[in-house]
């Protein structure tokens, strides 16, 4: 009886310790490194762009006007909207004034198949080599994904007509799910292209990628990287790390900033832990059991799947095609000149192509 009070009296000092130094809502523990890379304010806009990349009105988002284009990003111009249509990819390049800087991102996976990816997700194999480090393996799915499609070749010269009006600024690059691997492929791929230091990546709940070779690669060119985890997500836990063979296993790139809950007794904290500089910190999201879609689906409170109920349907408006091209395979890139940001979408509608419009309506494929 006596114990039990006591231990309840000690709960209660130490929840009382909290509350006075979270300022009731919100805890944050520096625990390990207290690392100047993570910026909790700077992953709460760029989540939301790796949110706004799934909505599937192609109208809203190259005009930015959709739902999810609202709040931290307000004011961003996009430059480039791709969609690879044949692999069912999406991402956009533009201009993030209030950040000064370029802001990449990818979509990831549609919510209807999420539970096939991730089943299929447990035996991709490190089945291609990564071209620049003799040892370094990597899944060549999420490789091909940017390497091999629509994606890069768009990605690469919207950054270049933003840096021809912009100058040589951040470039910014993330996504969630598979549009984080997509997002860290394409921040080594600028790294490496443009040989500078300004190339961020930040990434939510982004599966593995390579072997410790690469990771170790990757760290060493894009060092500015943060690789957000959320409580049980199933997805960073894939494809497995196999401790006892180290030669053979996924190995996850730093730096992992792991957001979870810890609880005494009736009250919650939210924690954001900035793990250690090994890329597989023991004590963060490894430290449990991946088990959950739905923490995979939502971070810090930002809904991170597609917007249309069932599917991730490409939808777009024939005022759009002064703007488009689509190559032979229907995949489809809007395009703007950064410096005339000012986008008179109603003014544009050239009857001339009222013949294309149907053909281009029917890019409502379901992916
Ligand atoms: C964090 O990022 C925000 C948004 O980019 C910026 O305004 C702020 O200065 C940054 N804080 C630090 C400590 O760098
Ligand atoms: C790369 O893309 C081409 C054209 O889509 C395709 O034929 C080829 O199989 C792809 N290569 C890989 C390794 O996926
Ligand atoms: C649109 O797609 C449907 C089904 O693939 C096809 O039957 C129809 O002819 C297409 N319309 C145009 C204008 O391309």
């Amino acid at each position: 009886m006596r114990i039990m009070s006591r231990s309840r009296w000690l709960i209660l000092a130490v929840s009382l310790c909290l509350l006075v130094f979270s300022d009731g809502r919100e805890l944050k523990i520096r625990h390990k490194s207290d690392h100047p890379l993570y910026n909790h304010t700077l992953a709460t806009i760029l989540v939301e762009y790796a949110s706004a990349v799934y909505i599937s009105d192609l109208t809203e988002l190259f005009t930015w006007t959709c739902s999810r284009c609202d709040g931290w990003t307000k004011g961003f111009e996009v430059i480039e909207l791709v969609v690879d249509v044949q692999h069912c990819l999406q991402g956009f390049v533009g201009m993030a004034k209030n950040l000064n800087a370029i802001v990449i991102a990818f979509r990831g996976t549609q919510e209807t198949s999420i539970q096939n990816w991730i089943d299929d997700l447990f035996w991709k194999q490190l089945d291609a080599h990564y071209p620049e480090v003799p040892d370094a393996m990597v899944h060549s799915g999420f490789y091909y994904a940017y390497h091999n499609t629509t994606i890069r070749p768009a990605i690469i010269d919207a950054v270049k007509r933003a840096k021809e009006v912009y100058g040589d600024i951040g470039i910014m690059v993330t996504g969630h799910s598979m549009g984080g691997a997509i997002a860290s492929f394409c921040g080594l791929d600028l790294t490496l292209k443009y040989k500078s230091q300004n190339v961020q990546v930040m990434t939510f709940g982004q599966p593995r990628l390579g072997n410790a070779a690469f990771a170790s690669y990757y760290s060493k060119l894009v060092p500015n990287t943060i690789r957000v985890t959320n409580g049980h997500d199933i997805v960073p836990h894939l494809p497995p790390y196999y401790y006892y063979f180290p030669q053979k296993t996924y190995h996850h790139f730093a730096r992992e900033v792991w957001l979870h809950s810890i609880e005494f007794g009736s009250l919650v904290y939210k924690v954001e832990t900035v793990c250690d500089g090994s890329g597989e910190d023991p004590t963060c999201s490894r430290s449990v059991h991946g088990n959950s879609i739905t923490d995979h689906l939502a971070y810090y409170g930002v809904n991170m799947g597609c917007d249309a109920s069932s599917s991730c349907r490409i939808v777009n408006d024939p005022r759009l095609l002064g703007y488009g091209n689509r190559d032979s395979t229907g995949n489809l890139i809007l395009s703007r000149d950064p410096a005339t940001p000012l986008l008179k979408l109603n003014t544009e509608f050239d009857h001339r192509v009222e013949g294309m419009v149907h053909a281009l309506m029917n890019a409502s494929v379901l992916c």
